[in-house]
């Protein structure tokens, strides 16, 4: 089969393409999809480079958004059919099941992600448990699905589990124009917030503002605070921070008594300093989060059925050009999603 696979960690140079790598073979609670459509995600290339403390078999193939056609069912699958049109949930949950996650099953000790754990979505055909499949719409592209698992569940989960954003809350969510940021803008204007965002160029700040984003500041300009500040001087309802420690303390200054801050990325680095006191006085909410629950994922397909989000393609690859599409993820010069196809 078709497939770009990695056979080491590294840069852009590691990643391989093969039309005859192995197939894979289904187990009973299984399905073998066929695979349409991958969209590609920062953890495609954190994976790439090493991911901190994980250890992962060679060759890896990478993708967690496996949106495709189901072309063989296992004898203990009931639910779905040879012909039917899939996304996946990002992970296989866990066996585990602790009764104080039955809301969230994701929380469960040992999921597996698929590109991280399990063989991911850059091949021609999956295996995937019945249990992690879900119908897409017949007016939704396989493209367009591909970029919900990862980026779309996460942003529905901050904002509506997590955030449970209301008409009028205001809501910042640092880089707007990736993949989580564009689903995260659209999603907060569909619960009716007040959306401010960041980018790095007045190109991008444009495409946000058309997309619903309400504020879009310049992540670069030294004054961010005191701009944002001065529009909403009793201080933001929730912020969405997967940057880090460049924006930490930003984040933190800017929220409201008794407002959130929700993490789910670290990409300009791990550790902050909180100052304890003013945490506890301003009465603040932290909450860390992962990708999102079975429920955001059902949610989240039927916005985009009812037409009611879109998500953002920038540009399609065929897989045979893995490389040059994450060369082109790599360097930040998209809005919303690059997508893989086959
Ligand atoms: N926890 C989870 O389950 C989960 C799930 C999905 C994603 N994530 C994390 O979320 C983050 C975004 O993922 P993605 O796939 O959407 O990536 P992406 O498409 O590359 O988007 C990254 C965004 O961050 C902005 N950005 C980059 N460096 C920045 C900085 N120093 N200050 C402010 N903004 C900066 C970018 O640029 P512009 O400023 O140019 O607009 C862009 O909008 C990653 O850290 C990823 O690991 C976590």
């Amino acid at each position: 089969m078709k497939a770009a696979y990695y056979e080491s960690n590294g840069n852009l140079e590691v990643i391989k393409y093969s039309e005859d790598f192995p197939k894979p073979e289904i187990k009973e609670n299984e399905v073998l999809v066929k695979v349409k459509a991958s969209s590609i995600n920062m953890i495609d290339t954190v994976m790439r480079n090493g991911y901190p403390g994980l250890q992962i078999s060679f060759p890896h193939i990478p993708g967690g958004d496996i949106a495709g056609e189901v072309v063989e069912v296992g004898s203990g699958v009931s639910n779905f059919k040879t012909g039917d049109r899939i996304v996946s949930f990002p992970i296989v949950l866990s066996d585990i099941e602790n009764p104080k996650f039955v809301d969230n099953p994701q929380l469960n000790f040992g999921w597996k992600f698929f590109g991280m754990h399990l063989p991911g979505g850059y091949a021609e055909y999956v295996a995937i448990p019945e249990s992690s499949l879900y119908n897409i719409p017949d007016n939704v592209s396989y493209e367009k699905a591909s970029t919900l698992p990862t980026a779309g569940l996460t942003a529905i989960h901050a904002i509506d589990t997590i955030a449970n954003l209301q008409k009028g809350d205001t809501f910042l969510v640092w880089g707007g124009s990736g993949g989580l940021g564009t689903y995260a803008i659209q999603l907060a204007k569909q619960r009716g917030a007040i959306v401010i965002t960041t980018t790095s160029t007045e190109e991008k700040a444009q495409k946000l503002k058309d997309l619903g984003a309400d504020y879009v500041y310049m992540r670069d300009d030294e004054q961010i605070v005191e701009k944002i500040k001065a529009n909403f001087p009793g201080g933001l309802d929730a912020v969405l921070d997967y940057v880090g420690p460049t924006t930490f303390d930003k984040s933190f200054s800017l929220l409201r008594n008794d407002g959130r801050i929700m993490f789910c990325g670290m990409i300009t680095g791990r550790e902050v300093t909180l100052n304890i006191q003013q945490t506890y006085f301003r009465h603040l909410n932290i909450n860390g989060l992962f990708l999102g629950n079975p429920k955001n994922m059902q949610d989240l397909i039927n916005l985009l059925a009812e037409e009611k989000i879109d998500p953002i393609i920038d540009t399609t690859y065929d897989i045979s050009q893995a490389k040059e599409a994450q060369k082109h993820f790599e360097s930040g010069d998209y809005i919303g999603k690059i997508v893989l196809t086959f």
